[in-house]
């Protein structure tokens, strides 16, 4: 007779266990300082940030024109190469090359272009200090595009839709400007383009905002080797000193053992050399083209002075989309995040600076460890908010007519 209230009560223990198991996971323990840290690193998305130094920053039709440019290999010398030659959207927005691939063999990696609008400091050297000055260098750079201001205006002016988003979003025609001018105008346009590259929610980020609500269903989706690497992450491993804050980066900059010799004798500055060119370039937030009227952005690099121990010293990377963007390090000289983990988990104290930031050790983690550290790296990834529009054909430009907000 206990027959079919037996069955039911076994269903319903066999329901219970089976929920348990369908949730499939456990939610670490963590301590007060780790949640802090946790916290730390979000929330995200931030909320869109404007640049003072360009006036045409968040305009649609500035993003338009710098979509065009961005793609238009036509902006180099010899019509051999844009930015989408190296930039590549479908990888990562690097080249997945170790270093990059100009007229000849560039020194450095190729970096992503993700959440740029956020940074700063640009380049491996911090060599600029807006998001629009840096994009002066590849299109005058003689290894890269190897053009010149004449060469860029000459471009807007020639080609009828440039020409047309150039006035639109300027005001009066490129020929109307001096050359210095319009090549600045067409990298702040660049900017504004670039500025729309924030990548979305990843699945760290649902965790982080999870643990903190104290809802454990859905924290537990976050996979248990990912919260152990987060663990190392926040911990053991002290990578939060310096990848902190919702970009995993301090921006600033930092030695970790990398070697910067390339090539025969031939050294990379790093840090060094990105000051020195920060205190000759007129492309800079204290020179003549910040549309900054406080000049509030210009005293970051105003107080910027040249040390000896930014030799060899590189920009920490943002970590979001990491694991879309090997091969890493300012050289590219690791292919992998399990290299990048072993790297540090096996630093050679000798060869980092002396007068460096004494964090890093060798660290000794076991196989597992590594795994764990590189599972968490790779929860830091999602597409685009916003995905790019490679389609130059259909775009519409009459003067007058303002675009809308894409
Ligand atoms: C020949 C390959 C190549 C081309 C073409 C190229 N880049 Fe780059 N880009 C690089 C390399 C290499 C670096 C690193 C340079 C450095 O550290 O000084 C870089 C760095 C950058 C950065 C700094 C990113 C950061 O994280 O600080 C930005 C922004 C950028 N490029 C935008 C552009 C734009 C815009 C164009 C087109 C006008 C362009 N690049 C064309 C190879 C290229
Ligand atoms: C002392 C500051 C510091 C600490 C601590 C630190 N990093 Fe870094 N990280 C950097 C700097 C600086 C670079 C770039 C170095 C270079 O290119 O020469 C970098 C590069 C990286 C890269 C390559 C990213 C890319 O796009 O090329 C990864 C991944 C990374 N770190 C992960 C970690 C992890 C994981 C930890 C903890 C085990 C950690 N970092 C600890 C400063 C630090």
């Amino acid at each position: 007779m206990s027959g079919p209230r037996q069955a039911v009560l076994v269903l319903l223990v066999c329901g219970m266990i089976g929920q348990v198991e369908a949730a499939g996971a456990e939610v670490l323990a963590f301590d007060e300082a780790e949640r802090q840290l946790i916290e730390s690193h979000g929330p995200w998305p931030p909320a869109p940030r404007h640049d003072p130094s360009n006036r045409v920053s968040g305009n649609p039709d500035a993003i338009e024109l710098g979509r065009h440019l961005y793609f238009d290999a036509e902006l180099s010398i010899d019509g051999s190469m844009s930015c989408a030659t190296c930039h590549i959207p479908k990888t990562g927005l690097g080249d997945g090359l170790a270093t990059g691939k100009g007229r000849e063999q560039l020194s450095r990696n190729t970096p992503h272009l993700f959440n740029l609008a956020y940074s700063r400091w640009y380049g491996w050297g911090g060599g600029a200090d807006s998001l629009w000055a840096q994009s002066i260098r590849p299109i005058m750079a003689p290894l890269e595009m190897a053009a010149t201001p004449t060469h860029v205006v000459t471009r807007i002016k020639d080609q009828p839709l440039l020409s047309c988003l150039y006035q639109k979003t300027f005001g009066s025609p490129v020929a109307g400007h001096g050359e210095q001018e319009g090549l600045v105008n067409a990298a702040k346009s660049l900017a504004a383009f670039q500025e729309t590259m924030v990548t979305g929610r990843t699945s760290f980020d649902a965790f982080r905002d999870a643990l903190l609500a104290g809802d454990s269903n859905s924290a537990d989706q976050y996979p248990v080797e990912a919260q152990r690497g987060l663990k190392l992450f926040v911990g053991k491993g002290q990578c939060s000193l310096c990848h902190f804050g919702p970009q995993f980066t301090n921006g600033e900059f930092g030695d970790v053992g990398i070697p910067h010799f390339h090539g025969k004798g031939v050294v990379d500055k790093g840090r060094y050399g990105g000051i020195q060119n920060l205190q000759k370039t007129p492309y800079s937030l204290a020179g003549p083209f910040s549309d900054d009227g406080t000049e509030k952005t210009a005293r970051k690099t105003r107080h910027v002075t040249l040390q000896d121990r930014n030799w060899g010293e590189f920009k920490t990377p943002s970590l979001r989309n990491v694991a879309e963007t090997a091969p890493y390090m300012h050289n590219g000289s690791l292919p992998t995040l399990d290299a990048v983990v072993r790297h540090y988990s096996e630093i050679d104290e000798a060869r980092l600076h002396v007068d460096g930031e004494k964090i890093l050790k060798p660290l000794h983690l076991s196989v597992q460890e590594t795994g764990d550290l590189v599972a968490f790296l790779k929860s830091l990834s999602a597409p685009l908010v916003q995905p790019i529009n490679e389609d130059m054909t259909a775009a519409e430009c009459s003067p007058g007519h303002t675009n809308q907000r894409p």
